[in-house]
């Protein structure tokens, strides 16, 4: 079988590598895809962008390729699923009315409410003026998100008044006309990614992401810096709550909603103090840089996995198998990111770090001329594993120190947030 993976990232470097593991899978194509994709055996990039959806159909149908997978929001946002399905393709990835559950976070709160879903108290607004007023009601600290996709740089999580007040200035000027204001809430934050036929949805094992750029959680909000799994702040008990309570009332819902939602339901979760599971979002797609670690311990051939999900027999499918131990995923990034950064800078020492045993993922990198250049925010994931979290740590850093490119700069904390509890 061929495949197409649509995206650039380190997560669906990560799809194409793990896909080609398949039996079943004999070529993997990625629109555009990245370095990383670029040096895959079986696995080739076609410029094509991941919202030019008539060139990715005519690809397919030259390529005999018989089923895609989606990686990044933008397209799934964008309807890639409903027109390349209409064209009888198969498609790993909800339509866009399923891909609201990320594009519209008042929509996947309106979701949350019908079925009963635990999450943040909040409210929607469309004006300046109510919104201000409802801060100033409720007081710091409060969470203020855009209600569009904004690339991971719309939700401000306010330490004070003041700080809110700005927030919904500066998102209402950035051309969002909506905002949902949110209670803040505390506590471990856990990322949950689920399959789904749209009549079962089954979870793979959950992960923790490090979303802030500075060691001990501090500093901007970013894609990810690193993530690790599987968490053990899920244990068996909580994960059948997360089960019964978020994600199959979650799937309930969109079919109660006529929606036939085939992908992924990722719950991004806050276990609050007293142990229960909140929501903090959805979005319709893998997480990055959870994939990444997520991937590493899969046993299941992933192609059986989105055949089971666009065939509708996901029920059937035997129970997802997984190695033993801890994956971490650590991401190396261009100095001055989530900000602003250079790109084009010389990567070394890639082989050196594989040498290690560690599967180096490519974000933002890109091949000219047999040469490895930084092209991205996030560049690289070095994804390690062990059987215990701490040995899969230390030998991910190991190769870490092996890598080189100007002004590099990694979180040397991930994972620890767990060990030292
Ligand atoms: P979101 O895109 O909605 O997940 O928000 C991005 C990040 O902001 C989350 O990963 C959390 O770290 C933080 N965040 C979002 N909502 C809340 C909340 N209600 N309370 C505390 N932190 C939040
Ligand atoms: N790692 C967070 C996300 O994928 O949204």
């Amino acid at each position: 079988m061929k495949v197409l993976v649509v995206g650039n990232g380190g997560r669906e470097h990560a799809l194409a590598w793990k896909l080609l593991q398949s039996p079943t899978v004999e070529k993997v194509f990625c629109t555009p895809g990245n370095g990383g994709t670029a040096l895959l055996e079986n696995c080739e990039n076609v410029p094509i962008p991941v919202d030019d959806f008539a060139s990715m159909k005519q690809l397919v149908q030259e390529k005999g390729i018989e089923l895609v997978v989606v990686g990044p929001e933008l397209p799934l946002s964008l309807g890639i699923a409903d027109y390349l399905q209409s064209h009888g393709v198969k498609v790993f990835g909800p339509s866009r009315k399923g891909a609201y559950l990320e594009a519209s976070k008042s929509w996947a709160k309106e979701l949350m409410r019908k079925a009963g879903i635990p999450t943040a108290s909040s409210a929607v607004f469309t004006d300046r003026e109510s919104a201000k007023a409802y801060i100033r009601q409720q007081g710091a600290p409060i969470v203020v998100k855009a209600d569009g996709l904004a690339a991971g740089k719309g939700v401000v999580v306010a330490k004070t008044e003041t700080e809110a007040l700005a927030a919904v200035d500066h998102l209402f000027d950035q051309q969002f006309s909506k905002l949902v204001i949110e209670e803040f809430l505390t506590g471990q934050e856990v990322s949950v990614l689920a399959v789904t036929d749209g009549n079962t949805i089954v979870p793979l094992i959950p992960s923790q992401d490090h979303k802030q750029i500075g060691e001990g959680d501090t500093g901007a909000n970013t894609g990810g810096m690193g993530a690790y799994a599987p968490t053990p702040i899920l244990d068996e008990k909580l994960s059948r709550r997360v089960y019964e309570e978020i994600l199959q009332p979650a799937l309930t819902q969109l079919q109660k909603d006529n929606i036939d939602y085939v992908g992924v339901i990722y719950a991004g979760l806050m276990i609050t103090p007293e142990g229960n599971p909140k929501v903090l979002e959805f979005n319709c797609r893998f997480g990055d840089p959870e994939t990444q670690a997520v991937l590493s311990l899969l046993k299941t051939p992933l192609a059986d996995i989105f055949l089971a999900c666009t065939e509708k027999r996901l029920a059937l499918l035997p129970p997802l198998q997984w190695e033993e131990g801890f994956a971490v995923c650590v991401i190396l990034a261009a100095g001055g990111y989530p900000g602003s950064y250079r790109k084009g800078d010389v990567i070394t020492g890639i082989d050196l770090a594989e040498k290690e045993g560690v599967m180096v993922f490519h974000a933002g990198t890109k091949l000219v001329d047999g040469q490895l250049l930084t092209d991205g925010g996030r560049v690289l994931g070095v994804t390690g594993k062990g059987n215990t979290l701490q040995q899969a740590i230390d030998l991910t850093y190991r190769a870490v120190a092996k890598i080189h490119f100007p002004d590099m700069y990694y979180r040397r904390d991930i994972g620890h947030r767990v060990l030292s509890r």
